[in-house]
């Protein structure tokens, strides 16, 4: 694993490794991939202030996230289908992180169930719901969530209907893969991807598949998904979620200063400013972009965590100093997973961790609760404000 120095050198092998259907997948925005694109290309354009001659000799990455002490401000996203990038991929990122000793997230749409997970690993590990149409069966995941122990509830809010990925369209995404001849192609081509998944019988949905009503096969399993995701989603089904779960809650996929607030009142215990990596509302802003006027809104009153385009420690560091207390990754795991199981996403962290380690000592800082704005040369990257015209002068302008 020594020979891959960054994650992009994790993706490369990770597209060489697996069949083309599941990489796209992960390597994809929704619409014209602009959002997708931009929350990589954005960190670049932040720049980090360099102080010298500060002893920066003893230096710690730990930190804390909803209490708990964490080898670094970073977990593993949520990410469906985790267990067709690598077979039993979920078990594999979950005991990498475990190690690492920083959180995994599960998400509902995993290959592996959660009792499979809790059984192959020996901490806790966070949950990420999506509220379905079919509310008896999000009671009963919740009820498991608490039986296997997990600390922290995700609830996802920017999914209840789905952006489209043309290339999951093109692809015929589906798990396992549909065996048509472009298919089966493709696989042949994968011999190693291959063995491994012969290796294992998780090849579809496990939280869903014997658990939801009806879905016992594929063909069943495609027509639920369809139509359970549900968007009538508000803030009351978030109180709902919350008192049939009472523990800690993290609301994922803050884009707005006003949500954030309303977040706040709800309750929450976090909430993760993302656009889901560019999956979702095409045209969003970079998540790097969407932070700061967020994390000011919410001030010290709530964990403010972060996603989106993170692929190095130096994003890591960026995202703390405006206003990040916590990030997690997506994609940057999952090359690693792609290209080398536990291996792989373990390398990933290590990547990660000394990026952040040396990025930190060169700005000049030792611990990650003295990292912030100070840190970012220019100051704060800020959308120019929207000046808004008195609404009587604004009709008077369009001849109404
Ligand atoms: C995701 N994400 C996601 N989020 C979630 O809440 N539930 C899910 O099932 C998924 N599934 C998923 C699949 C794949 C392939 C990707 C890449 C992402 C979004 C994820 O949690 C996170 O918000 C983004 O991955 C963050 O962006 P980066 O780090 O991938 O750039």
């Amino acid at each position: 694993m020594e020979k891959f120095l960054t994650i992009a050198d994790l993706r490369e092998a990770h597209r060489r490794r697996v069949p083309r259907m599941f990489y796209d997948y992960a390597d994809s925005g929704s619409y014209t991939e602009g959002t997708y694109r931009e929350n990589e290309t954005a960190f670049s354009a932040i720049k980090l202030r360099q102080r010298v001659a500060r002893n920066i000799d003893k230096r710690d990455l730990s930190s804390t996230i909803l209490g708990e002490k964490v080898a670094m401000p970073v977990y593993l996203a949520p990410v469906g289908m985790t267990g067709m990038q690598h077979a039993d991929g979920e078990i594999h990122a979950a005991r990498a992180a475990e190690k690492f000793g920083i959180p995994f997230c599960l998400s509902t749409m995993s290959i592996c169930s959660m009792e499979d997970v809790a059984a192959a690993t020996t901490k806790p590990f966070y949950f990420q719901l999506y509220v379905m149409r079919d509310r008896a069966f999000v009671a009963d995941m919740i009820a498991r969530a608490k039986a296997v122990g997990c600390s922290a509830l995700v609830l996802t809010l920017d999914l209840q209907i789905l952006g489209q990925r043309h290339k999951d369209l093109r692809n015929g995404l589906s798990a396992p893969p549909k065996m048509t001849p472009k298919v089966i192609a493709d696989l042949i081509k994968h011999p190693a991807w291959c063995m491994d998944m012969l290796g294992t019988k998780r090849r579809t949905f496990g939280n869903i598949v014997g658990h939801a009503k009806g879905v016992t096969d594929l063909s069943s399993l495609s027509s639920w998904t369809a139509d359970q995701f549900d968007p009538s989603l508000d803030w009351s089904s978030i109180e709902w979620v919350k008192s049939h779960w009472g523990g800690k809650l993290i609301l994922k996929g803050i884009g707005d200063a006003e949500d954030a607030r309303i977040a706040l009142d709800s309750g929450a215990d976090a909430i993760t400013v993302s656009n889901h990596g560019g999956r979702q509302l095409d045209g969003a802003p970079a998540s790097i972009h969407m932070l700061p006027e967020i994390a000011e809104a919410v001030g010290d009153r709530m964990e403010v965590h972060f996603d989106g385009g993170i692929r190095s420690g130096q994003d890591v560091l960026k995202a703390i100093a405006l206003g990040a207390h916590a990030t997690s990754i997506g994609r940057a795991y999952i090359h690693g997973l792609g290209a080398g199981g536990e291996q792989g996403v373990t390398r990933a962290l290590e990547i990660i961790r000394r990026e952040m380690d040396i990025t930190m000592a060169l700005c000049g800082e030792t611990k990650i609760a003295d990292i912030g704005e100070h840190n970012v040369w220019g100051g704060v990257p800020r959308p120019a404000p929207i000046v808004e015209e008195p609404r009587e002068r604004a009709l008077t302008a369009v001849g109404a």
